[in-house]
């Protein structure tokens, strides 16, 4: 059988890569498309504001990768620092500012905010018209009735990601670990929607799930996302499985440059051999966030203009 070298491991012909970098690029080369064409027309181009806090070395490169992606699509970005030490009612001032302001059409405050503000308080404070990270009570009810809303940018993503490869998801099993508001409660909602991808039977499991392992080696469809580092191994991922890692973990690394590497939360070697679709870390859904939120913002920018 042939095989494809991906860094130092051979595999199989049979494995397959979801390539979230690819599928990525192309939602973002249509996005650019519409955008130029709205700006053609006369039209508003889509303007995403970012809030971000402190200054958390992982938030600060994934903020730095969205106003990059909006450099990319022709949207117009603003994005906005401020001070660890800020206080909550600040913070919400500027998110009233934004709020009011009929120029921006999408806000993101990035996640995790500093310890002595209620993120909660600051999610709820964004009109859930310009809510595009999806986080905002009204669109999470939306998204379980099966409203058009904005869905979280990870699982969406994640959805996108399918849909782009066209995997069969009616009927499998899928089994989603981890039950954060951000990724495994929503990703579990969509799964399970009647819709294509959806349609699945979902498990969701969590620190608390007894015979973890004997559940995954059912999923049809595995989505890793509790956030420890290689925590899915081969002997937990039954033969033909899909499996979607969402961890990105920065281990210590004192050969890169940076002083660190990302690692997922699937042991990549030991699960892809048994895989028929793997996402690889990075390039695999970490890229697909970007373009998800991309796409919420141009749906709001069009929705109001
Ligand atoms: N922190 C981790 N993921 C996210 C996300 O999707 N949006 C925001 N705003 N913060 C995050």
């Amino acid at each position: 059988m042939h095989s494809l070298l991906i860094g130092k491991l051979s595999v199989g012909l049979r494995m397959q890569i979801l390539d979230g970098k690819k599928a990525a690029q192309a939602i973002k080369d249509e996005l650019r498309i519409d955008v130029a064409q709205r700006a053609n027309e006369g039209k508003k181009i889509p303007h995403l504001a970012a809030v971000l806090v402190g200054n958390n070395g992982a938030s600060e490169t994934y903020v730095a990768a969205k106003v990059k992606a909006c450099e990319e699509t022709g949207f117009k970005s603003t994005l906005i620092r401020l001070d660890a030490d800020i206080s909550e009612y600040k913070l919400l001032e500027v998110i009233e500012e934004l709020n009011t302001d009929t120029d921006v059409d999408g806000i993101l405050v990035q996640l995790p905010l500093p310890k002595h503000i209620d993120d909660k308080k600051v999610i709820n404070a964004i009109h859930p018209d310009k809510d595009v990270d999806g986080f905002h009570p009204v669109s999470v009810g939306k998204m379980v009735e099966g409203i058009p809303s904005y869905i979280p940018a990870t699982p969406y993503g994640i959805m996108l990601l399918l849909e782009h490869y066209k995997i069969e998801t009616k009927g499998k099993h899928a089994v989603v670990i981890g039950r954060s508001n951000i990724v495994g409660r929503p990703m579990s909602i969509l799964l399970s929607g009647n819709s294509n991808p959806g349609n699945c039977t979902v498990t969701i499991c969590h620190s608390h799930t007894k015979n973890l392992k004997e559940i995954c080696l059912q999923g049809d469809i595995i989505v890793a996302a509790l956030g420890i580092p290689e925590f899915v191994k081969g002997d937990m991922v039954k033969e033909g499985a899909v499996v979607i890692d969402v961890g990105i973990t920065r281990v210590q690394d004192s050969t890169r440059k940076s002083g660190f590497r990302l690692k997922g939360d699937v042991d990549f070697e030991a699960v892809a051999p048994h895989c028929s679709w793997i996402t690889p870390v990075p390039g695999g859904v970490g890229p697909m966030t970007i373009a998800a939120l991309m796409k919420n913002t141009f749906n709001s920018c069009a929705a109001k203009n």
